[in-house]
């Protein structure tokens, strides 16, 4: 698999260089196709860069009206709940930023989980560009990685790993006892990049049986995030990496 682990000293510089290559990716897809469609992940990790886009220079030279911002996965509760990740982003950049309401593509968390997931996966057919049966192309894709090597709301075990037809489906997860409404594999391969950010030592065994590709890693839902034409790009922090054969 072809990696290219981009590795940086600790979790605030990985926050701050991937929030500039996000921003970077940006402006090209504006330039480039007028419009930039992005897909957040949730979680802990990703905050601290929301934050920097929100508050840093270079989010000033964006136009937000054409940006699009939508979820790889959400926590089935209301989007003003703890454990929301829109409830996250929207404290961390969508109240400090100038994008329109009807940009913000969020998974509706309230509804029952069938109803998000089909209300969700028809937004993504009516919404993304470059449409391929129900699939449409993020221009970036950010993941973030569960030490068990879950991605999005992929984990290992579930029916969802398993699903082809539909971009978007509502898994129960044994494990935390709560439904979630995820993406899946067949849209993260259509992604034109996709950033998994990944961040702390808890998280290094993980990283490095997947980017070393041992044996266990076929047990990772993470491992299976393959773009078919696109670029797959691991951000890391030292102490993710601190497992990788050949750390530096
Ligand atoms: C979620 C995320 C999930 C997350 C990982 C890592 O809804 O929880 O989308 O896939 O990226 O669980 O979470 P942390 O960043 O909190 O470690």
């Amino acid at each position: 698999m072809d990696h290219r682990p981009h590795i940086t000293e600790d979790a605030e510089s990985l926050a701050q260089e991937a929030a500039r290559h996000w921003i970077r990716r940006a402006l090209e897809a504006i330039q480039a196709r007028g419009a930039f469609h992005v897909s957040l992940s949730g979680g802990s990790t990703p905050k601290r860069l929301y934050q920097i886009l929100a508050e840093g220079e270079l989010a000033k030279s964006l136009d937000w009206n054409r940006v699009h911002l939508w979820f790889g996965d959400e926590r089935c509760v209301p989007p003003d709940h703890d454990d929301s990740n829109y409830h996250m982003v929207h404290d961390a950049l969508l109240a400090k930023v100038p994008i329109p309401s009807h940009n913000v593509h969020r998974i509706h968390g309230e509804l029952t989980p069938e109803d998000a997931a089909s209300r969700y996966a028809r937004d993504l057919v009516r919404g993304l560009p470059e449409r391929q049966g129900a699939f449409g192309r993020f221009d970036l894709l950010m993941l973030g990685m569960g030490a068990d090597g879950h991605t999005a709301s992929l984990f290992p075990g579930t029916p969802a790993l398993e699903e082809r037809e539909r971009p978007a489906v509502a898994v129960y997860v044994e494990k935390l006892e709560s439904w979630r409404v995820t993406i899946t594999y067949p849209l993260i391969e259509r992604a034109r990049e996709i950033m998994l950010l990944v961040a702390g030592a808890a998280k290094a065994p993980v990283v490095a049986a997947v980017l070393e590709e041992r044996p266990e890693a076929q047990d990772y839902p993470v491992a299976r995030v393959r773009p078919t034409d696109g670029e797959l790009i691991w951000w890391l922090d030292r102490a993710a990496a601190s497992q990788l054969d050949a750390a530096p």
